[in-house]
């Protein structure tokens, strides 16, 4: 279970908006409608004021579910994490460059596992702040909310921010977009070169998942 070479729309699911007492189903609904990764919020009560899930849900989730594990890991001293994310069924982990001293060290640290590195920023967080890592990545992870919460109103500001990364990376490397997005804001960040789009609310506040997923894959076509 890997990432999809970038170029293609990837929409990851954020089960932060779903039923958590229902998990096993909710990924069984995202997966008939064709998509390959599901977007994993794991927060701390630190580094954003929210406490969320960690290694045994997703070890136990790994156990009824083929699809790609994308881990957005808000927690502070990421580093001291990964290897028990990765051992509970992670693909895919993305640390933030706010709590981290040393990007590339933890980007060489996640190839070692065998996982892919997604380094994120936060909205105030400028780009220079990842020009260096963001090469070594796999995907970046550019928020437009404050970290957190799902249901909060896109930033646009913010996502201006993913054209300027576009523009270092190239066309090889994912750029994932977290934060408000549904059909109306999906092609914004898709015109700036966002290719893998995150959706809490705009999929699990609806009754019909699938149809939700479908409405935002059509708006960006
Ligand atoms: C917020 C999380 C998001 C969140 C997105 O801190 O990182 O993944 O679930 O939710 P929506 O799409 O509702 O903004
Ligand atoms: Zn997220």
């Amino acid at each position: 279970m890997r990432l999809a070479k970038a170029g293609t729309i990837e929409i990851a699911p954020s089960i932060l908006s779903a039923d958590f007492a229902k998990l096993a189903d909710e990924l069984t609904a995202i997966e008939s409608a064709g998509v390959s990764m599901v977007h994993l919020d794991v927060m701390d009560g630190h580094f954003v004021p929210n406490i969320t899930i960690g290694p045994p849900v997703i070890a136990k989730l790994r156990g009824v579910s083929g699809l790609v594990f994308d881990c957005h890991l808000m927690i502070t001293e990421p580093a001291k994490y990964v290897k028990a994310f990765v051992e509970a069924g992670a693909n895919h982990i993305t640390f933030h460059i706010e709590a981290v001293d040393k990007p590339q060290k933890l980007i060489d640290e996640l190839h070692e596992l065998g996982c892919t590195a997604g380094i994120c920023l936060n909205p105030e967080t400028p780009v220079e702040a990842i020009e260096t890592a963001v090469p070594l990545c796999d995907m970046v992870l550019v928020m437009t909310v404050h970290p957190g919460f799902s249901g909060q109103k896109f930033m646009p500001e913010a996502a201006k921010k993913i054209a300027e990364i576009r523009e270092i990376i190239g066309p090889e490397i994912r750029i994932e977009v977290d934060g408000g997005i549904d059909p109306q804001t999906a092609p914004i960040a898709v015109s700036y070169g966002a290719d893998t789009l995150v959706a809490g609310q705009a999929i699990f506040s609806k009754s019909d998942r699938i149809a939700a997923i479908n409405a935002i894959r059509a708006a960006c076509e």
